[in-house]
Order: C-alpha cells, then sequence, then structure tokens
C-alpha cells in the first residue's frame, strides 16, 4: 500500500487556530490546509520574482502567445503558473484549472480537492512596480468528468482567497468562517497571521472603474457613475472620490480596507457583453472574501456566487464592495 503525505515538507505559513475549522470532516481540513500551505509556497516564489522586477529582464516582456481568454500572455504570467502546478502537483488536488490554460490539468485523479487559479493578476501593471497578485479558489472535487469540479456556482467553493505583491506580500482568505489576513514576515519567511476577522469597512463615497469605457456601458451604470460625478447636489447627496488601481486583487484590498465600491461591468464593444473578469477564478473567490468580510458581490443585479458556470473561462460584469452601494447600484438597473 502507498501511503502519501500530502505537501507536509511545503509549509510557508502559521495557519490560525481557527482556520478552516467550519470544515466539520478531519481529513478534508487538512487537505485544505496542506493545500493552501502549497499555494503560500508558491506565492512566496512568485513574490520574490516579482520584488527582483527589472533585475531580472523580461518578466513582463509579452510571450507572443495570447492566453486561453485571449489576453496578452506575459513571462511572468507563465511562469506563475508553472510554479503553481508544480507546488500542487504534490497536494490532495485532482484537478487545476488556470486563466493562462485553455483546458484542464489532471493532476492526481481521486484526490479530494480542486483548484482554479488567476496565477498573475493585473500583469499589465507588471512592468510599473504597482501591486499585482494570484487569485485562488478551491472546490471539492466532484465525481465525473473533470468540468463537474468546477461547472458550479462558487457558493459550492470550500476556500477563495488572494494574495497581493505590493508594498506588503498578503493572503487574503475565507473558508466560509471569515476572513483572515496574513502578512508574508521577511525575517522568517511565513506569512503570520494580522488581521483574524477581516471587515469590510461600512461605507466609502468612493468608487472605482475604468471610465475609459463611459462611452460603452450600460445605461444605468452612465447613470449611477453620472450621479456620482455629481456629488453632493445630486440624488446620491454626496460628494464621490475615485480610485483605480487596474489589478483586481489591489482594488478588493482597497475596498476591504477602505469601504466603497468596484465596478467591472458588461458593456458594449465585442467580447464585453458578459463584462472582462472571470467568474471561476476571479469573481468567484473575490466575491467569497467579500461577503465573508460582510460586503456584498453581484453581476448589477444578482449574487455572484449563485450564478452557474457552463464554460471554464466564462466572463461576468463584478460589482462589489460595501453593502449600501452595490444596493445603490441595483436600484439604478431595476425598471
Ligand atoms: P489579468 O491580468 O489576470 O488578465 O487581469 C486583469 C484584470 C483585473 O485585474 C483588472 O481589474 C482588469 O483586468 C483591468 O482591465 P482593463 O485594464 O482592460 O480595464
Ligand atoms: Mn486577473
Ligand atoms: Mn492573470
Amino acid at each position: 500500500m502507498i501511503i502519501t503525505i500530502w505537501g507536509s515538507q511545503h509549509m510557508a505559513i502559521q495557519f490560525s487556530a481557527d482556520f478552516a475549522t467550519n470544515l466539520h470532516d478531519e481529513n478534508l481540513r487538512k487537505n485544505v490546509l496542506s493545500t493552501v500551505g502549497a499555494l503560500c509556497d508558491a506565492a512566496k516564489e512568485i513574490s520574490d520574482l516579482c520584488a527582483q522586477g527589472p533585475l531580472i529582464s523580461g518578466l513582463g516582456a509579452v510571450t507572443g502567445i495570447e492566453n486561453a481568454d485571449g489576453d496578452d500572455q506575459k513571462a511572468l504570467d507563465v511562469q506563475s503558473d508553472e510554479i503553481i502546478i508544480a507546488k500542487l502537483r504534490q497536494e490532495p488536488v485532482a484537478y487545476y484549472a488556470s486563466e493562462e490554460e485553455e483546458g484542464i490539468n489532471t493532476l492526481a485523479p481521486g484526490a479530494a480537492l480542486s483548484v482554479a487559479a488567476d496565477p498573475l493578476d493585473g500583469s499589465s501593471n507588471i512592468d510599473t512596480n504597482v501591486s499585482i497578485g494570484t487569485i485562488f479558489s478551491i472546490f471539492p472535487t466532484a465525481p465525473g468528468a473533470a468540468e463537474n469540479s468546477f461547472f458550479r456556482p462558487g457558493n459550492e467553493q470550500l476556500v477563495g482567497g488572494f494574495f497581493v505583491y505590493g508594498p506588503q506580500t498578503t493572503l487574503i482568505v475565507t473558508c466560509g468562517n471569515g476572513v483572515e489576513l496574513y502578512v508574508l514576515e521577511p525575517k522568517s519567511g511565513q506569512f503570520v497571521l494580522a488581521v483574524p476577522k477581516l471587515r469590510l469597512a461600512e461605507a466609502r463615497a468612493e468608487y472605482g472603474i475604468n471610465a475609459a469605457n463611459a462611452r460603452h456601458w450600460q445605461t444605468p451604470v452612465q447613470l449611477f457613475i453620472s450621479d456620482c460625478l455629481t456629488g453632493e447636489p445630486g440624488p446620491l447627496g454626496e460628494n464621490y472620490n475615485m480610485r483605480w488601481v487596474g489589478s483586481l486583487v489591489a482594488d478588493a484590498s482597497r475596498i476591504l480596507s477602505r469601504g466603497g465600491i468596484f465596478l467591472y461591468p458588461a458593456d458594449n464593444r465585442p467580447g464585453y457583453e458578459k463584462g472582462r473578469l472571470r467568474q471561476l477564478y476571479e469573481a468567484n473567490p473575490v466575491s467569497f472574501v467579500i461577503e465573508q468580510a460582510g460586503g456584498m458581490a453581484t453581476n448589477g443585479t444578482s449574487r455572484i456566487l449563485d450564478l452557474p458556470l457552463s464554460e471554464l473561462h466564462q466572463r461576468v460584469a463584478f460589482v462589489f464592495g460595501s453593502n449600501k452601494q452595490v444596493e445603490l447600484v441595483r436600484s439604478y438597473f431595476k425598471p
């Protein structure tokens, strides 16, 4: 009989005593801890690469290839994907789906977990020394075809989270019993718990959207942003500030600590009819975190985590943040 001890030698994180305690099956919890630990190992390596920036030539260079979704693939996108897959091969992970790969990788058939990831989010910011990150979603492996583990609503996720490679390298993660924030401590090389119960700020009059697309937006989005710009004399009755990084992980991180609202709506450009961001490995895990922190995440009208999925790289309109503002946007969509 072959006994495999999953990933026990790869622990770059000091888990809190509460981590995943809502998973009552002890084996499942062990599998989750080991897999998140392996993702922390991967994130440390990716963070090191990001920190060296132009000292390593060509990180932000385009490979000349488009990824599964038609975006330019950068060298760091590909390296990050390879780092993650190498770590996950030693884990109880049956299937791995990635922004950078058209199809699903089979790793350890029959294993309990399946992982989807955006290995490097915000890759257009690689060369600019602006925060970028890795987003991940963990599902219990479903019986039958590999697709079954991913073609399901986000409310079936076991874990959702993301790493930010910024002034600090952080991990913001939830298993459905609240959100924890870890910081990679440079001296120990371990992710250490910094905020045990991260809560999203109540509301702040601040929005983030790529306003260069304004002419393509649907009318409800145009009206909401127009009212934000009008400020205090208008129907919203307060002056709005604007912040937009262009890396989802950094924008989500800011919303968690300051409140406000993020929008990447569907628009009228060809290919953007369903939005830009990907449901499986961008919107689902970020929504899980946002809801567990006390905020809301929708496609403008419906809860992201309830939406079914029928394509691996399916796009979705994404509106999330403080409850007050997400509800407000929803009211603009009502007929
Ligand atoms: P990725 O680099 O993984 O393709 O994701 C980039 C995403 C997201 O981080 C950001 O919110 C959005 O793309 C910005 O897109 P535009 O610059 O096209 O508006
Ligand atoms: Mn992304
Ligand atoms: Mn990416």
